[in-house]
């Protein structure tokens, strides 16, 4: 038994996508959530520049007491995870793409047409190619980035046109050219905008690689026998700028889900603890 918090960490607001599958599946664990809001978007970014903001980030979670680190965060498992290993041998370190690979390699078959999109820096590195080859090597693979799905997504540009027409302008060729049926979501912001992708393509089986770490998560700690049980501690969530958006989205995940939990935000900025807020 270990009762410590599990820490995940995306560039923003995304990866929270990944916390209420863990929490349904592990009611019992407790999360420290780093969000770099202040320096989001990472997807664009250098691979070193990523590094650097990666290992600040885990360090942090790992003085925190973290006893697992979860990247939720396709652009920084794509580029970082054997580094982060390598600084933390003694943490299990899990990145989104691994058991998503495994999953898309499980599901589909030669027949089908799997489109991959997420950042530049996700889709450059070939990461989800290469990891589904492991597992399944005939499978057709088809991907693209599409850059400015995450500045908007952060700016909370959802539910209207601007959106609509940005998934277009990205995705019309790439579905139609390429005759998709599945698309994968590899970036830990698209589940925020995965009801206008169905409603514009209903033809698409989508795969969303935020519900399926929680299984690989489980796994993990119960066979080190360190599930937890009973912690005192609630959630906390933190971010380098403590946005609207960011704030509404953890208010949205654990409102409405009767989870009684003690959630804190902090405003991380690398000094600490400022404009601590609670519910
Ligand atoms: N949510 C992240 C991902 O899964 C990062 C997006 C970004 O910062 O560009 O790739």
């Amino acid at each position: 038994m270990d009762n410590r918090p599990i820490g995940f960490f995306d560039s923003g607001l995304g990866g929270l996508t990944c916390v209420p599958p863990l929490m349904k599946k592990l009611p019992d664990e407790r999360i420290i959530y780093f969000g770099d809001t202040a320096r989001t978007p990472y997807g664009s970014k250098a691979t070193t520049t990523i590094k650097r903001f990666s290992t600040e980030i885990a360090d942090f979670l790992v003085e925190s007491g973290a006893k697992m680190i979860v990247i939720a965060c396709n652009t920084v498992s794509a580029t970082c995870v054997d580094d982060l290993r390598e600084r933390f041998p003694h943490i299990p370190i899990l990145g989104i793409i691994e058991p998503a690979a495994r999953t898309i390699a499980e599901r589909c078959t030669e027949k089908n047409r799997i489109g991959i999109i997420g950042t530049k820096v996700t889709i450059a590195s070939k990461a989800y190619e290469s990891c589904i080859r492991r597992y399944s090597g005939g499978l057709n693979i088809f991907e693209t980035s599409c850059p400015a799905f995450v500045p908007l997504i952060e700016e909370g540009i959802i539910d209207n046109d601007i959106m609509d027409l940005t998934i277009k302008y990205y995705m019309n060729d790439f579905v139609r050219n390429n005759r998709l049926d599945t698309l994968v979501l590899g970036c830990t912001h698209y589940p925020l905008i995965s009801k206008n992708i169905e409603r514009i393509y209903p033809e698409l089986h989508i795969i969303n690689p935020s519900d399926i770490m929680a299984d690989t998560i489980a796994q993990i700690l119960g066979e080190r026998g360190m599930l937890a049980k009973d912690p005192e501690a609630g959630n906390v969530f933190y971010a380098s700028d403590l946005s609207e958006n960011f704030m509404n989205m953890i208010d949205s995940i654990f409102r409405g889900e009767g989870d009684d939990a003690k959630v804190k935000f902090l405003n991380f900025d690398m000094e600490m603890e400022k404009n601590a807020y609670e519910f």
